[in-house]
């Protein structure tokens, strides 16, 4: 793949007080939509004088209004007004031109919606507010972005019918903050980059070896001891150390926050406490929880890569613990699934602990070609923490490892590796979240040298692989498809402490993973994505996001 220097340059804009050439909005934009059918007639002209119109009453389409007005005025410098409308009440003919957002339960995805133009005005509906959200979406990236300062006076519409719906439901981006801690401002700008590119589920890493991110009010020493860590190490393996503390935690209001945030946006956040592994942070505050025992003086680490120490799945002050902090957990976020993690759970200490083996002998587990005895007890692990989630109306997603152990056909899975688990999980009647470290690793590397990039963790994904991703293996039986409920990408947090780099390492192949999520495969092409996309980066611009220009 070659740099692209190709630039917006072909749309003409108009500036106020010049002789306006009237700009022209592109409804193909990333994701594309399902369906953009040209129509006769003349375009609408978007002019400062058109109103957006919402339906009165309904707080969140009075929001997505507020978002639209919002969206026009970055990109053309112009705010539109808003204003209700009362929806039991019969449309004026004749009217001022306006952009009417509407609800119509005829469009049958919850997540759909339609946009049909003419140059009478705009019609955006959708059967829900989401669905209106994501046409808005669909509007703020189809009309071109002026140069920053100053005024477009007019954009053409064309007039046309945009029918579209994701491909999936689940469509999920995960942000590792345990790693190092990043601050609101960054987690509110992931989730403004999620909101562009239509995804609807943010998976928030909280905890993991080197931090404890989550205030536990009950439970405050979690974050006084595992929060923070004595230094970082450098690089990838050589044991230098930066000597600097790194740390900090969110409180329960600041997640309160970004639950806020999200929602108002259409984002639905997931929190993950990934158990029996990535635990070290926990077991700083508390080592009578590890199999070594409460004089073992664990610390949070400085360094990456999994850690021996796990929790010990033998000691019933294990159970309680979780149950404790999951309690909070679930009072906290209102997401119907919680993530417990268990993945890269080593089992050396399991296998060496006599309360962990003697678990073992008590439940009879015996290890086969499948999984170990001690991997059973992971799924031992796995279906009692779900139980304590089942209990509070919640269902658990767990990492891809918890399949050979032993779990629940409730429990559903994420995968990060290969297909198989893709395909044996969904075909045992679990639903699915499809990731691939492959495909969708976003903190790996975007160009083949190294040397020019930020230092990172040490593996390539080029733009043109993350395209690539299909998550629908053909081994996944036809009556099984749709246990595969959507598509994830991910950012894990080695090397990437501040928004700048988070940023840089989603963009654009975000936009990649965004049509694997909502696009029908049959539309994904990548030589009529580049384009696309090309169309896309001014707005990178406009928010002034870093964004890897030299993609492969
Ligand atoms: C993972 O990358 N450990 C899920
Ligand atoms: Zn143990």
């Amino acid at each position: 793949m070659k740099f692209f220097a190709t630039v917006l340059g072909a749309v003409a804009l108009s500036v106020t007080g010049a002789m306006a050439e009237t700009a022209q909005a592109r409804y193909d934009v990333v994701p594309l939509p399902l369906s953009v059918e040209s129509v006769k007639g003349a375009p609408f002209l978007l002019t400062p004088d058109v109103k957006i119109l919402y339906p009165a009453a309904d707080e969140a389409m009075e929001r997505n209004a507020g978002f639209l007005a919002g969206y026009v005025a970055d990109n053309l410098g112009f705010t539109p007004a808003i204003e209700a409308y009362n929806p039991a009440g019969k449309q004026k003919k004749g009217g001022a031109p306006a952009i009417r957002l509407g609800l119509d339960s005829k469009v049958e995805n919850s997540e759909g919606y339609r946009l049909t133009v003419t140059d009478k005005g705009v019609e955006l509906a959708g059967s829900t507010p989401a669905g209106v959200f994501y046409g808005v979406q669909t509007l703020r990236k189809a009309i071109p972005v002026m140069p920053r300062d100053s005024v477009a006076a007019a954009v053409e519409l064309p007039a046309a019918v945009v029918a579209d719906e994701p491909r999936f439901h689940y469509r999920g981006m995960l942000l590792d903050c345990g790693r190092y801690f990043l601050p609101m401002d960054a987690v509110k700008q992931f989730i403004d980059l999620m909101v562009m590119h239509n995804m609807n589920t943010f998976h928030w890493h909280l905890t993991d070896d080197q931090g404890w991110r989550l205030e536990l009010k009950r439970h405050p020493e979690v974050t006084e001891k595992g929060s923070m860590r004595k230094e970082t190490i450098c690089g990838r393996v050589a044991q230098v150390y930066d000597g600097k503390p790194h740390g900090g935690f969110y409180s329960q209001d600041d997640v309160k926050e970004i639950l806020k945030y999200a929602a108002d946006r259409h984002i639905t956040v997931i929190p993950e406490i990934d158990m029996p592994g990535h635990m070290v942070s926990l077991l700083a505050s508390h080592p009578e929880v590890g199999c070594l025992g409460a004089d073992a003086p664990y610390q949070v680490s400085t360094h990456f890569g999994p850690h021996i120490d796990i929790l010990c799945a033998g000691k019933e002050e294990t159970f309680a613990l979780v149950e404790d902090i999951l309690d909070e957990v679930c009072e906290l976020f209102p997401s119907e699934y919680i993530n417990i993690g268990g993945d890269e759970a080593w089992k050396q200490r399991w296998e060496q602990c006599p309360d962990c083996q003697a678990r073992i002998k008590e439940l009879g587990l015996k290890g086969d070609e499948r999984a170990s005895a001690e991997h059973k007890l992971q799924g031992y692990f796995t279906k009692r923490v779900e139980k304590m989630l089942n209990e509070r109306g919640r269902k658990a997603i767990g990492w891809e490892e918890i399949f050979d152990a032993g779990v629940n056909p409730s429990t559903t899975i994420m995968a990060w590796h290969g297909f198989d688990y893709i395909v044996n999980g969904a075909n045992e009647g679990h639903d699915v979240i499809a990731g691939s470290s492959e495909y969708n690793y976003l903190d790996y590397y975007q160009r083949q040298n190294k040397d020019e990039e930020p230092f990172l963790i040490g593996k390539y994904l080029p733009l043109s692989k993350t395209y690539q991703y299909e998550p629908m293996d053909e081994r996944v039986l036809p009556e099984n498809r749709h246990h595969v409920i959507g598509v994830q990408g991910f950012v894990w947090g080695e090397f990437i402490d501040n928004a700048n780099l988070m940023t840089y390492q989603m963009l654009p192949r975000m936009a990649a993973v965004s049509e694997s999520q909502w696009i029908q495969p049959e539309q994904k092409l990548y030589h009529k994505f580049l384009p696309r996309l090309q169309r896309l980066t001014p707005l990178y611009d406009r928010y002034s996001y870093p964004w890897c220009r030299r993609w492969e």
